[in-house]
């Protein structure tokens, strides 16, 4: 699997909250996702102005690397950069000795049960894997979670590299084992502004591929991987991160990586069309408009009026997903998009949207140890070290509130997902700067953090 580095463009703005980068000082790329988000932005919870804020941290510690997106990251959810598959430290050592699960759990209940088996009558608790994690991770996977998704094997960049040839293997190996221990399998995602290939927006002869070509081709690909993948795939995120944060659709007017070229050339039409051949592929299938910052209020709204407007033409969209890339506090920077990052925010989302009749999942769930807005560097990225019992606890207690939340709208929801299965594998420690991040529920020797007891502990 390859895991792209840059196209990530919505890293950069999740990274640098898509606030200040102007200032950030080294990191020229994320500066730019940043700025053009924020250029759009009329309020200050979009971001925009504030100098500092997120961008000062950046330069430093994200290592930078030129490549667009994985650079900066003070914030979280942001990693994108780095390498293929086996992100960081040791994958193997699965379920060595015991110790780490910390506290958090209730003593009155006895030893916490499996995690899925846990939410059984909730909802199905699934993890992202790549072509090796559920492989090198099996053990925890199959002992914790009853559905998956593929971190990137399912993108179009991984399904279909040269047009009209369809590579289907290493997605496919995902769907078996998930087949084979009857989890769940969500698709992710059909289309994006991220992660494509380069032949899909080109007319192959230097140019911008047209209108109608793009549509033929966009259906093409949807028609071709849903039908693949029927009968075992049960929910797709159709459409991703469509939206701004000031609730303006993602056009083309934003710097390379940030941009969407689907709405550049077939303007806001492409959503309802993506959806339309969705259906038309598989009706069974639940379609779902995925996106991250769900918290943010000009979002959620702009958002709900998109789905809104959907639903009105007919427009066959049965959910919405909450990514949920989280961190272990708000910001405190008033102009950072984190600064809206709690509980109560979140809960307006899940009722806006479950309003519209929709179900609603949480589908790249991970909280960060970095705060957004303040400024890292190698001295204080954190280590297993410096991830102290303190630090646990806090994340720990972030995982409660949070899942507290969505065990009340267990009527609406319909599925929580972690983005990865253990520290030893997150999207967040891909940063070239070798910044490390811890924000799953297992630890990178696959035991239980405090966190899992956290979420069990009800
Ligand atoms: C990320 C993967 O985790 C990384 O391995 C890859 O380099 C970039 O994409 N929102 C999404 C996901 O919808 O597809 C992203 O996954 C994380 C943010």
């Amino acid at each position: 699997m390859r895991k792209n580095l840059i196209s990530i463009g919505l890293l950069s703005c999740l990274l640098w909250s898509c606030t200040s980068s102007t200032s950030a000082p080294d990191d020229d790329a994320t500066t730019g996702d940043t700025t053009t988000t924020s250029s759009s932005a009329s309020t200050a919870q979009t971001g925009g102005t504030s100098a500092s804020a997120g961008g000062g941290a950046g330069g430093s510690n994200a290592g930078g690397s030129g490549s667009t997106s994985a650079g900066g990251g003070e914030t979280n959810e942001g990693g994108g950069g780095g390498t293929d598959s086996a992100t960081s430290a040791g994958t193997g050592g699965a379920g060595t000795g015991g110790a780490d699960t910390g506290t958090g759990g209730t003593p009155d209940e006895g030893p916490p049960k499996n995690l899925a088996e846990k939410y059984a009558s909730l909802f199905p608790i699934g993890a992202a894997v790549d072509s090796q994690s559920y492989m090198t991770h099996g053990a925890l996977l199959k002992t914790h979670f009853n559905s998956v998704t593929a971190e990137n094997e399912m993108k179009f960049e991984s399904l279909q590299r040269n047009e009209n040839s369809f590579s289907y293997d290493a997605a496919d190996r995902i769907v078996n084992f998930a087949v084979t221990n009857k989890m769940k399998v969500r698709g992710h995602a059909l289309v994006w502004h991220s992660q494509n290939p380069a032949w899909l927006f080109s007319n192959g002869s230097g140019g911008t591929v047209s209108k109608q070509t793009l549509l033929t081709r966009m259906k093409n690909h949807i028609s071709n991987v849903v039908r693949h993948f029927r009968g075992k795939v049960y929910a797709w995120d159709v459409v991703n991160e469509a939206m701004m944060e000031d609730g303006s659709y993602r056009t083309g007017n934003l710097a390379d990586g940030q941009k969407s070229r689907w709405y550049e050339i077939l303007g806001e039409s492409y959503i309802a069309e993506a959806f339309k051949a969705a259906h038309e592929a598989d009706p069974d299938a639940k379609l779902f408009y995925n996106d991250f910052y769900n918290y943010i209020p000009a979002k959620q709204q702009g958002i709900y009026k998109m789905l809104k407007g959907l639903l009105d033409q007919g427009v066959p969209v049965h959910g919405v997903g909450l990514q949920a890339h989280l961190n272990i506090e708000p910001s405190t920077v008033t102009t950072n998009q984190a600064y809206y990052q709690n509980v109560a925010n979140m809960e307006e989302a899940i009722k806006l949207y479950s309003s519209l009749g929709l179900d609603v999942q949480v589908t790249e769930l991970d909280i960060s140890l970095y705060i957004p807005g303040v400024t890292y560097n190698q001295s204080t990225f954190y280590t297993a070290a410096t991830f102290t019992d303190a630090l646990k606890a806090k994340q720990a207690a972030r995982y409660r509130e949070f899942f507290e939340l969505f065990r009340k709208y267990k009527s609406v929801i319909t599925g929580v997902t972690f983005w990865g299965i253990a520290d030893d594998n997150t999207w967040l420690s891909e940063f070239s700067s070798g910044r490390k991040d811890f924000p799953l529920l297992f630890d990178g020797n696959h035991n239980p953090k405090p966190a899992y007891d956290a979420v069990v502990g009800f």
